[in-house]
């Protein structure tokens, strides 16, 4: 099957997270984690891709690379802000204190320390690596408020009075925790609180998001250690809805958490606001393995998040479904972008797109892509969602985003979403009776 262009895919080598997500100037700019000398996890760069409309991505080269003793051995996650016209980057710089002898792209023990940066530009595009960075927190020096070495991943926004950011941190590698602090000028930060669960919801908490709906605040965080089955990936990106209150930067999680995705290869989530003010969704999409062209790690495509009564919605983003509206039928007339599939599904009832198979089982979908995921020990091959519950006449509404190398499935419009890699998929879809599959594609562009 041809490489589909429905998802942002690695340039090339190897992605991870999405940084930097902004719409700024006329384009959506999205940064990403990026190792460009081979297909694997190394010293991090942040690649660039940007976009008109969220649908069609044009990869920009190298944004950040390591250039000053903070960020000497790699410029991890982060995110982006506009002030006076111009774009300002803050990312987490790593240094490692002892390089592994075997492989000068990764660190021995864990012994390195991680400081938070800052750089801008006056056009999105262009960064001055060689002098235009700046050191807005150092490592964290006081270990009863974070760890030196795993604290990253600042999200930066703008509240009522002041800048904010949250960190990600771990309270001695035994729970993971966020950190906020507030500036005036964008410069100097000061520590104001933290908040943290426990144990049982992951040593180290990364990436977190935390930003205001119209339903209620939301944050996002991805849980390293969250999951002790071994079938499964143990880190894993899960959601809140929560209570902040800016003056004291108290943040108040409940107990209960849903998963970002419930086909648990989502991680490292990152939102920002859409030209229209709409809290849009992307995330990482973890791959087992490299592709035979030689690339590994994507992006989901971009989701509306909204909360109403206390549950977190994920939707598919208008600019997808509004691209994905010429209906075909035939799938071989499908454009290179791939395809939505939109049906109904009643209990019992399965559909298989290319192998990849999607079962009603009472109040539930299951998802099963045993025939188009490499058999390795411990792969995750089903998933599922909680009970569907809400306002629902009882049918099940399916939209199924379909690339070779990814298949979202978004239930009752984005109740729950399950999006799982897969590899070589078919080019057919299969049904009993006679149900109504809907196939749309992209226009010509
Ligand atoms: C999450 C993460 C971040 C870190 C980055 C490094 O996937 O571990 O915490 O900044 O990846 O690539």
């Amino acid at each position: 099957m041809k490489r589909h262009t429905l998802h942002l895919k690695a340039p090339d080598n190897w992605v991870n997270d999405p940084n930097g997500f902004i719409y700024y100037k006329g384009y959506y700019h999205l940064f990403y984690q990026y190792f460009p000398y081979g297909p694997r996890w190394g010293t991090m760069h942040w690649g660039h891709a940007v976009s008109r409309d969220l649908v069609t991505w044009e990869h920009k080269g190298l944004a950040l690379y390591p250039t000053t003793r903070a960020d000497q051995n790699g410029c991890f996650s982060g995110s982006a802000i506009e002030q006076d016209g111009k774009l300002y980057l803050v990312y987490t710089g790593v240094r490692y204190e002892v390089v592994n002898p075997d492989d000068p792209h990764t660190c021995l023990d864990e012994q390195f320390e991680s400081a938070q940066l800052m750089i801008s530009s006056e056009d999105g595009f262009r960064f001055d690596n060689e002098h235009g960075k700046e050191v807005i927190i150092p490592p964290v020096t006081d270990p009863a408020i974070g760890d030196r070495t795993h604290t990253r991943d600042p999200k930066i926004w703008r509240g009522k009075d002041a800048w904010y950011l949250v960190l990600g941190s771990t309270m001695g590698e035994k729970y993971g925790e966020v950190l906020f602090y507030r500036s005036d000028d964008l410069h100097t930060w000061t520590y104001v609180d933290k908040a943290w669960k426990g144990p049982e919801y992951g040593w180290m908490w990364e990436c977190p998001d935390y930003f205001p709906t119209e339903g209620g605040d939301v944050l996002l965080l991805s849980a390293m250690g969250l999951l002790k089955n071994g079938e499964k990936e143990k880190n894993q990106s899960i959601c809140f809805p929560v209570t902040f209150d800016e003056e004291t930067c108290s943040l108040d999680i409940p107990d209960q958490y849903q998963y970002l995705d419930y086909g648990l290869d989502l991680y490292a989530p990152q939102t920002a606001l859409d030209k229209d003010g709409r809290r849009t969704m992307v995330a990482w999409v973890r791959m087992p393995r490299v592709t035979e062209e030689g690339w590994i790690g994507m992006f989901c495509s971009p989701r509306v998040v909204e909360v109403k009564d206390g549950h977190v919605f994920f939707r598919m983003h208008p600019n997808i479904r509004k691209a994905f509206s010429k209906a075909v039928y035939d799938i071989k007339d499908v454009s290179d972008d791939g395809y939505m599939a939109s049906f109904e599904l009643e209990d019992g009832e399965t559909v298989t797109i290319g192998g990849y198979v999607i079962r009603r089982t009472g109040d539930r979908i299951v998802t099963d892509r045993s025939n188009v995921y490499p058999a390795f020990e411990g792969a995750h091959l089903v998933s599922e969602t909680p009970d569907i519950s809400r306002g629902t006449d009882g049918s099940f509404h399916l939209e199924v985003l379909v690339d070779s190398n990814l298949i979202e499935t978004y239930v009752n419009d984005g109740e729950y979403v399950i999006s799982n890699a897969v590899y070589d998929l078919g080019n057919e879809i299969q049904y009993d009776g006679d149900k109504k599959i809907r196939l749309y594609t992209t226009s010509e562009r």
